[in-house]
C-alpha cells in the first residue's frame, strides 16, 4: 500500500544527511573560530613574553656592563693604592735606614773626636809636666776660652752620687704645666729644650721653669734640620729662639740641642760662638713614636737604658710622657738617683765642658 501524504523515503534520507552536514559544518566553523582565537591569543602572548624577556635581557646586560665597569674601576683604584702603599713603605724604610746610618756614623765620629781630644789633652799634660813654658801657657789660654763657666758653681757635689738628667724637647705645650707640677711635687729638676715658635704661647710656664731651677735649652725656632741650612741660616734659626727666651726669662738658654740630633761643623761653630755646649742624649725613650707610658718605661729601664750620668730624651708635648716621667722619677729615686740639669751633669762628669762640643752623656 502507498500513502499520498508520505514523503518518499529517498527524499527523507537526503534531508537528514543535509541536516547532518549543516550541523557538521557549523561545528567545524565553531571549532575553526575557537582555534583561530586561541592561536591569535597564543601568538600575542608569546610575542609579549619575548618582548619582556628581551627587555629584561637587555637590562641584565646593561647591569652586568655597569658592574664590570665598577669592578674594573675598583681594581684600578686598589692597584693604585697598593702601589702608593708600597712606595710609602719603601720611602719610610729608606728614611729609617738613612736616619739610623746618620746617627750611628755621627756617634762614631763623636767617639773618635772624644778619643782624639783625650789623647791631645794627655799629650798637653805631658808637655806641661816637662816644663815647656810657652806651649803650656798657650794651652791654658785656649782651654779657658772654650770652657763653659765651670768655676762659678759647685759641680763637685754630685761626684759620688748616681745622677741623671731628664730632658724634654719641642715644648712648651698643653701638658707642660702638669709635668712641672709633678716635678715640683717630687723635688726634681730637669732641662727643657724649647722651641722659639712655642714660647710666646706659654711665657708664664717658661718663667716658672726658670724660677723652679729647671734649665732652659735652645731647640731652635722652628725645628728645622740645621745641617740643611747655611751658617747664616743656622744663626737666624737659633738666635730667634734665644732672643725670645731672653725676652721672657731675662737670659738666653745655657745649652742647645739640634733638632733630630743632626749637626755639622757649622752648627758646632754657632754653639762655640755662643759659648754653650750641644747636649744630645744617650737614652731615647721614643715617646713621640709610641705615645705609651709602659713602652717609655720599658725602654728607659732596658739594658741600654738609664745608668749613672745618663741624659734621657723625652717630649713634653705628649700626655703619656708626663705619666711615664712621674713613674720613672719614683722608680729612679728608689734606686738612689739624683736628678740634675744637663749643665750640672756635664760639669759633674767632665773636667771641662767645652762650648760647641756635642755631649751625649755625663
Ligand atoms: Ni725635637
Amino acid at each position: 500500500m502507498k500513502s499520498n501524504n508520505s514523503i518518499p523515503i529517498h527524499r527523507q534520507k537526503k534531508r537528514s544527511s543535509r541536516n547532518w552536514l549543516t550541523l557538521c559544518l557549523a561545528l567545524l566553523c565553531v571549532l575553526a573560530v575557537g582555534l583561530g582565537t586561541l592561536s591569535v591569543y597564543a601568538v600575542l602572548t608569546l610575542h609579549e613574553q619575548r618582548h619582556v624577556s628581551e627587555v629584561q635581557a637587555q637590562q641584565i646586560t646593561d647591569l652586568e656592563k655597569q658592574l664590570q665597569d665598577v669592578q674594573s674601576d675598583l681594581s684600578l683604584a686598589q692597584d693604585a693604592l697598593t702601589q702608593k702603599q708600597t712606595e710609602l713603605e719603601q720611602k719610610q724604610a729608606a728614611l729609617e735606614a738613612e736616619q739610623a746610618a746618620a746617627s750611628s756614623s755621627l756617634a762614631e765620629k763623636d767617639k773618635t773626636i772624644q778619643e782624639q781630644e783625650k789623647t791631645i789633652s794627655e799629650l798637653k799634660e805631658q808637655i806641661a809636666k816637662k816644663g815647656t813654658g810657652t806651649t803650656a801657657s798657650k794651652t791654658t789660654k785656649k782651654t779657658t776660652a772654650n770652657t763653659v763657666n765651670s768655676s762659678t758653681k759647685e759641680w763637685n757635689k754630685y761626684e759620688k752620687q748616681k745622677i741623671v738628667a731628664l730632658t724634654f724637647d719641642d715644648g712648651p705645650g698643653p701638658y707642660t704645666e702638669r709635668l712641672l707640677d709633678g716635678l715640683k711635687e717630687r723635688g726634681v729638676r730637669a732641662t727643657f729644650f724649647v722651641l722659639g715658635s712655642r714660647v710666646n704661647d706659654y711665657p708664664d710656664l717658661l718663667r716658672r721653669m726658670d724660677k723652679e731651677g729647671h734649665e732652659i735649652g735652645n731647640h731652635s725656632q722652628n725645628h728645622k734640620q740645621l745641617t740643611k741650612l747655611s751658617a747664616a741660616g743656622i744663626k737666624s734659626e737659633m738666635s730667634a729662639c734665644a732672643t725670645r727666651v731672653k725676652k721672657i726669662v731675662g737670659h738666653e738658654p745655657t745649652v742647645m740641642r739640634c733638632p733630630y740630633g743632626s749637626y755639622n761643623k757649622k752648627v758646632c761653630n754657632y754653639a762655640k760662638g755662643k759659648g754653650i755646649p750641644i747636649v744630645h742624649w744617650d737614652v731615647d725613650t721614643l715617646d713621640w713614636k709610641n705615645k705609651n707610658a709602659d713602652t717609655i718605661l720599658k725602654l728607659a729601664f732596658s739594658k741600654d737604658g738609664i745608668s749613672d750620668g745618663s741624659i734621657v730624651l723625652m717630649h713634653d708635648i705628649h700626655s703619656p710622657t708626663v705619666d711615664a716621667t712621674f713613674r720613672m722619677v719614683d722608680k729612679l729615686k728608689k734606686q738612689g738617683y739624683v736628678f740634675v740639669t744637663t749643665s750640672e751633669l756635664l760639669h759633674a762628669r767632665h773636667s771641662k765642658v767645652e762650648a760647641g762640643k756635642v755631649y751625649y752623656e755625663g
